[in-house]
Protein backbone atom coordinates (compact mmCIF):
# COMPACT_ATOMS: atom_id res chain seq x y z
CA UNK A 1 0.00 0.00 0.00
CA UNK A 2 2.79 2.57 0.71
CA UNK A 3 4.39 1.32 -2.08
CA UNK A 4 1.56 2.12 -4.00
CA UNK A 5 1.09 5.61 -2.23
CA UNK A 6 4.54 6.55 -3.64
CA UNK A 7 4.14 5.21 -7.43
CA UNK A 8 3.60 7.98 -9.87
CA UNK A 9 0.31 6.79 -10.44
CA UNK A 10 -1.05 7.20 -7.02
CA UNK A 11 -2.65 10.51 -7.57
CA UNK A 12 -4.44 9.37 -10.29
CA UNK A 13 -5.70 6.24 -8.26
CA UNK A 14 -6.24 8.15 -5.20
CA UNK A 15 -9.41 10.22 -5.74
CA UNK A 16 -9.50 12.14 -2.38
CA UNK A 17 -6.19 13.30 -3.37
CA UNK A 18 -6.97 15.13 -6.52
CA UNK A 19 -8.71 19.03 -6.22
CA UNK A 20 -12.05 18.85 -6.86
CA UNK A 21 -12.81 20.82 -10.25
CA UNK A 22 -13.94 24.21 -9.98
CA UNK A 23 -17.73 25.16 -9.82
CA UNK A 24 -20.03 26.52 -11.91
CA UNK A 25 -22.45 28.76 -9.84
CA UNK A 26 -25.51 30.31 -10.63
CA UNK A 27 -27.60 33.02 -9.17
CA UNK A 28 -31.04 34.21 -9.54
CA UNK A 29 -31.02 36.99 -7.23
CA UNK A 30 -34.21 37.09 -5.97
CA UNK A 31 -35.55 39.34 -3.06
CA UNK A 32 -35.03 42.95 -2.90
CA UNK A 33 -38.54 44.11 -3.56
CA UNK A 34 -39.48 42.38 0.08
CA UNK A 35 -36.33 43.13 1.53
CA UNK A 36 -37.09 46.75 1.00
CA UNK A 37 -40.71 46.61 1.78
CA UNK A 38 -39.90 44.81 5.50
CA UNK A 39 -38.15 48.00 6.20
CA UNK A 40 -40.23 50.50 4.45
CA UNK A 41 -37.93 51.53 2.36
CA UNK A 42 -38.74 51.49 -1.49
CA UNK A 43 -37.95 48.99 -4.69
CA UNK A 44 -35.45 50.94 -5.61
CA UNK A 45 -33.26 50.27 -2.96
CA UNK A 46 -33.93 46.90 -2.54
CA UNK A 47 -32.12 46.74 -5.73
CA UNK A 48 -29.19 48.91 -4.88
CA UNK A 49 -28.75 46.66 -1.86
CA UNK A 50 -28.61 43.63 -3.81
CA UNK A 51 -25.69 45.09 -6.11
CA UNK A 52 -24.17 45.32 -2.48
CA UNK A 53 -24.63 41.52 -1.91
CA UNK A 54 -23.72 41.02 -5.65
CA UNK A 55 -19.96 42.40 -4.40
CA UNK A 56 -19.93 40.28 -1.24
CA UNK A 57 -20.90 37.01 -3.29
CA UNK A 58 -18.72 37.52 -6.20
CA UNK A 59 -15.57 38.74 -3.66
CA UNK A 60 -16.82 35.06 -1.79
CA UNK A 61 -16.70 32.82 -4.65
CA UNK A 62 -13.13 32.31 -5.26
CA UNK A 63 -11.89 31.37 -2.29
CA UNK A 64 -14.83 28.48 -2.58
CA UNK A 65 -13.49 26.89 -5.55
CA UNK A 66 -15.75 28.94 -7.78
CA UNK A 67 -14.32 30.02 -11.40
CA UNK A 68 -17.43 30.56 -12.80
CA UNK A 69 -20.43 32.70 -11.54
CA UNK A 70 -23.65 33.52 -13.21
CA UNK A 71 -26.24 36.21 -12.52
CA UNK A 72 -29.50 37.22 -13.29
CA UNK A 73 -29.86 40.89 -13.13
CA UNK A 74 -32.61 41.37 -15.37
CA UNK A 75 -34.99 39.01 -17.18
CA UNK A 76 -37.22 38.97 -20.56
CA UNK A 77 -40.32 39.24 -18.57
CA UNK A 78 -39.07 42.31 -16.13
CA UNK A 79 -39.96 45.49 -19.04
CA UNK A 80 -43.58 45.00 -18.06
CA UNK A 81 -42.69 46.41 -14.65
CA UNK A 82 -43.35 50.08 -13.91
CA UNK A 83 -41.23 52.19 -15.86
CA UNK A 84 -39.36 53.41 -12.81
CA UNK A 85 -38.33 50.42 -11.07
CA UNK A 86 -37.30 49.53 -15.13
CA UNK A 87 -35.52 52.80 -14.96
CA UNK A 88 -34.06 51.41 -11.72
CA UNK A 89 -33.27 48.24 -12.74
CA UNK A 90 -31.41 49.61 -15.93
CA UNK A 91 -28.91 51.91 -13.97
CA UNK A 92 -27.52 48.76 -11.77
CA UNK A 93 -24.76 47.92 -14.00
CA UNK A 94 -23.81 51.45 -14.33
CA UNK A 95 -23.58 51.40 -10.66
CA UNK A 96 -21.80 48.20 -10.17
CA UNK A 97 -19.30 48.31 -12.79
CA UNK A 98 -18.48 52.94 -11.86
CA UNK A 99 -18.02 51.16 -8.21
CA UNK A 100 -15.99 47.81 -9.05
CA UNK A 101 -15.02 47.14 -12.63
CA UNK A 102 -11.28 48.44 -11.86
CA UNK A 103 -11.00 45.84 -9.18
CA UNK A 104 -12.71 43.36 -11.07
CA UNK A 105 -10.22 43.62 -14.28
CA UNK A 106 -7.34 43.80 -11.55
CA UNK A 107 -8.60 40.28 -9.99
CA UNK A 108 -8.52 38.46 -13.19
CA UNK A 109 -11.97 38.82 -13.64
CA UNK A 110 -13.27 38.47 -16.89
CA UNK A 111 -16.68 39.66 -16.91
CA UNK A 112 -19.67 39.11 -19.34
CA UNK A 113 -22.86 40.25 -20.17
CA UNK A 114 -25.37 37.73 -21.99
CA UNK A 115 -28.42 38.35 -23.13
CA UNK A 116 -30.41 40.72 -25.70
CA UNK A 117 -29.20 44.26 -26.73
CA UNK A 118 -32.31 45.08 -28.05
CA UNK A 119 -33.99 47.58 -25.73
CA UNK A 120 -31.25 48.23 -23.98
CA UNK A 121 -29.94 52.11 -24.52
CA UNK A 122 -26.92 52.96 -26.45
CA UNK A 123 -25.09 54.24 -23.30
CA UNK A 124 -25.38 50.71 -21.57
CA UNK A 125 -24.49 48.85 -24.72
CA UNK A 126 -21.58 51.19 -24.33
CA UNK A 127 -21.42 50.45 -20.99
CA UNK A 128 -21.54 46.44 -21.28
CA UNK A 129 -19.21 46.60 -23.88
CA UNK A 130 -16.31 48.75 -22.51
CA UNK A 131 -16.87 46.74 -19.47
CA UNK A 132 -15.95 42.82 -20.99
CA UNK A 133 -13.08 44.60 -23.44
CA UNK A 134 -11.48 46.01 -20.33
CA UNK A 135 -11.63 42.48 -18.90
CA UNK A 136 -11.46 40.28 -22.32
CA UNK A 137 -7.67 39.22 -21.25
CA UNK A 138 -8.52 37.85 -17.69
CA UNK A 139 -8.84 34.14 -17.09
CA UNK A 140 -8.78 33.15 -13.18
CA UNK A 141 -12.40 33.84 -12.74
CA UNK A 142 -15.66 34.16 -14.85
CA UNK A 143 -18.36 35.91 -13.95
CA UNK A 144 -21.67 36.48 -16.16
CA UNK A 145 -24.06 38.22 -15.75
CA UNK A 146 -27.32 37.39 -17.06
CA UNK A 147 -29.45 40.89 -18.37
CA UNK A 148 -32.23 41.65 -20.76
CA UNK A 149 -32.05 37.47 -20.97
CA UNK A 150 -34.52 34.74 -20.56
CA UNK A 151 -34.08 31.10 -21.33
CA UNK A 152 -36.62 30.93 -23.94
CA UNK A 153 -35.73 33.77 -25.88
CA UNK A 154 -31.79 32.49 -25.99
CA UNK A 155 -32.87 29.21 -27.30
CA UNK A 156 -34.85 31.11 -29.83
CA UNK A 157 -32.12 33.17 -30.62
CA UNK A 158 -29.66 30.48 -30.63
CA UNK A 159 -32.02 28.31 -32.88
CA UNK A 160 -32.23 31.47 -35.54
CA UNK A 161 -28.07 31.51 -35.95
CA UNK A 162 -28.31 28.17 -36.74
CA UNK A 163 -30.77 28.36 -39.41
CA UNK A 164 -29.08 31.40 -40.76
CA UNK A 165 -26.18 28.87 -41.14
CA UNK A 166 -28.34 26.20 -42.69
CA UNK A 167 -29.98 28.96 -44.91
CA UNK A 168 -26.26 30.29 -46.44
CA UNK A 169 -25.11 26.64 -46.74
CA UNK A 170 -23.06 27.30 -44.04
CA UNK A 171 -24.19 24.12 -42.26
CA UNK A 172 -26.48 21.00 -42.90
CA UNK A 173 -29.66 20.44 -40.34
CA UNK A 174 -28.55 16.29 -39.93
CA UNK A 175 -25.25 18.04 -38.16
CA UNK A 176 -26.96 19.43 -35.39
CA UNK A 177 -26.17 17.95 -32.20
CA UNK A 178 -27.26 19.23 -28.55
CA UNK A 179 -23.52 20.18 -28.44
CA UNK A 180 -23.77 22.34 -31.85
CA UNK A 181 -26.57 24.08 -30.31
CA UNK A 182 -25.31 24.84 -27.37
CA UNK A 183 -22.51 26.75 -28.81
CA UNK A 184 -24.91 29.19 -30.07
CA UNK A 185 -25.95 29.87 -26.89
CA UNK A 186 -24.97 32.67 -25.02
CA UNK A 187 -23.91 30.86 -22.53
CA UNK A 188 -21.52 28.98 -25.03
CA UNK A 189 -18.32 29.89 -23.23
CA UNK A 190 -18.79 28.52 -19.68
CA UNK A 191 -19.48 25.08 -19.01
CA UNK A 192 -22.94 24.03 -17.96
CA UNK A 193 -23.82 25.21 -14.23
CA UNK A 194 -23.14 22.89 -11.64
CA UNK A 195 -25.81 24.47 -9.34
CA UNK A 196 -28.10 27.01 -9.64
CA UNK A 197 -29.50 28.67 -6.71
CA UNK A 198 -32.50 30.66 -5.63
CA UNK A 199 -32.65 32.92 -2.24
CA UNK A 200 -35.34 34.75 -1.15
CA UNK A 201 -37.74 31.29 -1.13
CA UNK A 202 -39.19 30.68 -3.87
CA UNK A 203 -38.65 27.63 -6.10
CA UNK A 204 -38.87 28.41 -9.49
CA UNK A 205 -36.09 29.09 -12.72
CA UNK A 206 -38.38 31.42 -13.77
CA UNK A 207 -36.67 31.12 -17.53
CA UNK A 208 -32.86 30.99 -15.97
CA UNK A 209 -30.51 28.75 -17.95
CA UNK A 210 -33.46 26.50 -19.44
CA UNK A 211 -30.81 24.42 -21.40
CA UNK A 212 -28.16 24.92 -19.64
CA UNK A 213 -29.83 23.80 -16.12
CA UNK A 214 -30.57 20.03 -17.66
CA UNK A 215 -28.41 18.82 -15.12
CA UNK A 216 -27.59 21.29 -12.80
CA UNK A 217 -28.50 20.63 -8.83
CA UNK A 218 -31.03 23.26 -7.39
CA UNK A 219 -30.65 25.03 -4.03
CA UNK A 220 -33.10 26.97 -2.54
CA UNK A 221 -32.38 29.06 0.41
CA UNK A 222 -34.66 31.13 2.88
CA UNK A 223 -32.71 34.74 2.80
CA UNK A 224 -33.60 37.75 0.69
CA UNK A 225 -30.71 38.38 -1.68
CA UNK A 226 -30.29 42.03 -0.18
CA UNK A 227 -28.77 40.19 2.82
CA UNK A 228 -26.83 37.37 1.00
CA UNK A 229 -23.19 36.47 1.64
CA UNK A 230 -20.42 34.06 2.09
CA UNK A 231 -21.76 32.75 4.69
CA UNK A 232 -25.04 31.71 2.73
CA UNK A 233 -22.96 30.45 -0.69
CA UNK A 234 -21.05 28.38 1.99
CA UNK A 235 -23.78 26.82 2.83
CA UNK A 236 -25.36 26.33 -0.35
CA UNK A 237 -22.40 24.59 -1.34
CA UNK A 238 -22.47 22.02 1.65
CA UNK A 239 -25.45 21.21 0.04
CA UNK A 240 -24.71 21.16 -2.85
CA UNK A 241 -21.88 18.74 -2.11
CA UNK A 242 -24.46 16.09 -0.36
CA UNK A 243 -25.91 15.51 -3.73
CA UNK A 244 -25.57 12.59 -5.62
CA UNK A 245 -24.90 13.57 -9.28
CA UNK A 246 -25.97 10.76 -11.71
CA UNK A 247 -26.40 12.32 -14.92
CA UNK A 248 -29.19 9.36 -15.72
CA UNK A 249 -26.52 6.74 -15.02
CA UNK A 250 -26.61 4.34 -12.26
CA UNK A 251 -23.53 3.80 -9.85
CA UNK A 252 -21.19 0.54 -10.05
CA UNK A 253 -22.72 -0.45 -6.57
CA UNK A 254 -26.14 -0.32 -7.42
CA UNK A 255 -25.84 -2.27 -10.87
CA UNK A 256 -23.93 -5.10 -8.63
CA UNK A 257 -26.55 -4.59 -6.15
CA UNK A 258 -29.38 -5.19 -8.51
CA UNK A 259 -27.24 -8.18 -10.18
C1 LIG B 1 -35.55 40.15 -8.37
O1 LIG B 1 -36.02 40.55 -7.10
C2 LIG B 1 -34.38 40.93 -8.68
C3 LIG B 1 -34.21 41.71 -9.77
C4 LIG B 1 -35.23 41.82 -10.82
C5 LIG B 1 -33.00 42.51 -9.94
C6 LIG B 1 -31.71 41.80 -9.59
C7 LIG B 1 -30.58 42.75 -9.57
C8 LIG B 1 -29.68 42.84 -8.59
C9 LIG B 1 -29.69 41.96 -7.42
C10 LIG B 1 -28.60 43.88 -8.59
C11 LIG B 1 -27.35 43.48 -9.32
C12 LIG B 1 -27.53 43.64 -10.75
C13 LIG B 1 -26.61 44.05 -11.66
C14 LIG B 1 -27.00 44.02 -13.05
C15 LIG B 1 -25.28 44.57 -11.36
P1 LIG B 1 -37.44 41.22 -6.97
O2 LIG B 1 -37.31 42.67 -7.13
O3 LIG B 1 -38.40 40.57 -7.92
O4 LIG B 1 -37.78 40.88 -5.49
P2 LIG B 1 -39.21 40.53 -4.90
O5 LIG B 1 -39.61 39.19 -5.46
O6 LIG B 1 -38.96 40.46 -3.43
O7 LIG B 1 -40.15 41.62 -5.28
Amino acid sequence: MAAEENSPSAGAQGRSAEAPPPLHVAVVMDGNGRWAKRRGLPRSLGHRAGVEALKRTVSAAPDLNIRWLTVFGFSTENWSRPAAEVAELMALPKRYFESDIARLEREGVRVRVIGRREGLSPELVKLVEDAQARTAHNDRFFLNIAFNYGGQADIADAARRFAEDVAAGRARPEELTEQLFASHLATADSPAPDVIIRPSGEQRLSNFLLWEAAYAELVFQDVLWPDYGAEHLKAALQVFAGRDRRYGAVVADDVLAAG
